[in-house]
């Protein structure tokens, strides 16, 4: 029976599933649900110092739905961080760290472009005793005008500046939330790692429009007869996480071995997170999937997960932890090796022999025979 506990940056998780920032994480209660149902780790929502600048629409979802069965596939969602208090969210981690004091709770903090801003919200956090930190430079909608978010993580540089501030005071391992809304991840994700963090998490939400209304021939989702795009997550964007999850630790394991990714986007069976964990995370998250299935479907996951293990005979999740990017290569390698391959065969329908191994004793003179150029 596969072992599904991991330990990643020291901390210890039962499994490699957690929850992803957003709703399944919002408040004590649902974050006390998670765990009682064994979920890995939690993340909170994001939260920031002043939450009275936080203003939320509704509707803010607009969902993919395809197929008779009109299975949902993709979620576009225009929510803004925790609009809850900072000193609320202050209080409820004591109480989470008190009633589950061997699990593991992430704040997910974001902050204005201010060094002071940084180290308050990371200071206070890690008083209230949280595990670790996800430092959220991914959120595609809302306050650029402050320079949080994504607008902040599209900015090497100035994500290089926070993480360097947060890492100052934190005592904690601090994982950095990557947006793909930019065209070469890797270049954020070795600025944070490069300023100290333990960790990448990626990928957040696609920048989106879900669609447009024919009858209304409004954009949705539609607010007051208005929309503004959003950020998209759910099955759909699993192949576009996943391969920033292979670019991303393809450049960690040549420049900083050792460091850890924690993979997200589309999440919803143990098989869709043996596929991030093969391509070299070793914690999955999933938000989406939770908001679709509920928090039971850590269950699935660990199940899916187990029976891949065990049909493969990996024991451990270390076991096959980026197994699979040895076969990513360039397309100009794939030319190369496609036409040695149909060389080999070419010569292998004619008879020649291609290895060694091949010749036989008694059709010794045939095989030379074929060898010959000019034959
Ligand atoms: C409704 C909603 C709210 C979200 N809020 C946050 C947030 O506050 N902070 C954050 O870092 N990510 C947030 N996310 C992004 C998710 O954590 C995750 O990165 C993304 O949705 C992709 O994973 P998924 O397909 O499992 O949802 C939110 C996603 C959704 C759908």
């Amino acid at each position: 029976m596969a072992d599904l506990s991991i330990v990643v940056d020291g901390l210890r998780l039962p499994n490699p599933f957690v929850i992803g920032s957003g709703p399944p994480g919002t408040n004590a209660n649902v974050i006390s649900k998670a765990f009682k149902e064994g979920w890995g780790a939690v993340i909170a929502k994001t939260i920031s110092l002043d939450a009275s600048k936080v203003v939320n629409v509704a509707p803010r979802y607009a969902r993919m739905r395809v197929g008779p069965e009109k299975e949902i596939i993709g979620w576009q969602n225009i929510e803004l961080i925790s609009d809850r208090p900072f000193t609320t969210w202050i209080d409820e981690f004591k109480r989470v760290k008190n009633e589950f004091p061997d699990r593991v709770l992430i704040a997910s903090i974001m902050e204005e472009y201010r060094k002071d801003a940084w180290i308050e919200i990371t200071e206070r956090c890690q008083e209230a005793g949280v595990d670790a930190f996800e430092l959220n430079f991914s959120c595609p909608h809302g306050l650029p005008e402050r320079k949080m978010g994504s607008a902040m993580g599209q900015c090497p540089e100035i994500l290089e500046e926070v993480c360097g501030w947060v890492n100052t005071v934190a005592n904690v391992p601090v994982w950095a939330k990557m947006t793909p809304n930019i065209t070469h991840i890797e270049e954020p994700a070795r600025s944070a790692l490069r300023a100290g963090c333990e960790g990448i998490a990626a990928i957040n939400t696609i920048l989106c429009i879900m669609g447009v209304d024919l009858k209304t021939l409004r954009p949705e989702p539609t607010v007051e007869g208005y929309s503004t795009p959003g950020g998209y997550s759910c099955r759909a964007v699993r192949p576009v996480a996943l391969r920033m999850v292979s670019e991303c630790a393809r450049m960690m394991r040549a420049e900083f071995p050792g460091r850890s990714i924690s993979g997200i986007g589309g999440v919803e069976t143990g098989e869709d997170a043996a596929q991030f964990i093969l391509l070299g995370a070793s914690t999955v998250q999933v938000c989406t999937g939770v908001m679709i299935h509920g928090y039971e479907l850590v269950r699935k996951l660990r199940d899916g997960l187990s029976a891949f293990m065990d049909a493969h005979g990996f024991a451990t999740i270390d076991d096959f932890r980026g197994h699979s990017l040895q076969y990513l290569t360039t397309h100009h390698d794939l030319v190369q090796r496609q036409a040695a391959a149909k060389a080999a065969e070419r010569a292998a329908a004619k008879g020649m022999v291609t290895k060694d191994g091949a010749w036989s004793g008694e059709k010794f003179v045939e095989q030379s025979d074929k060898l010959v150029s000019n034959n």
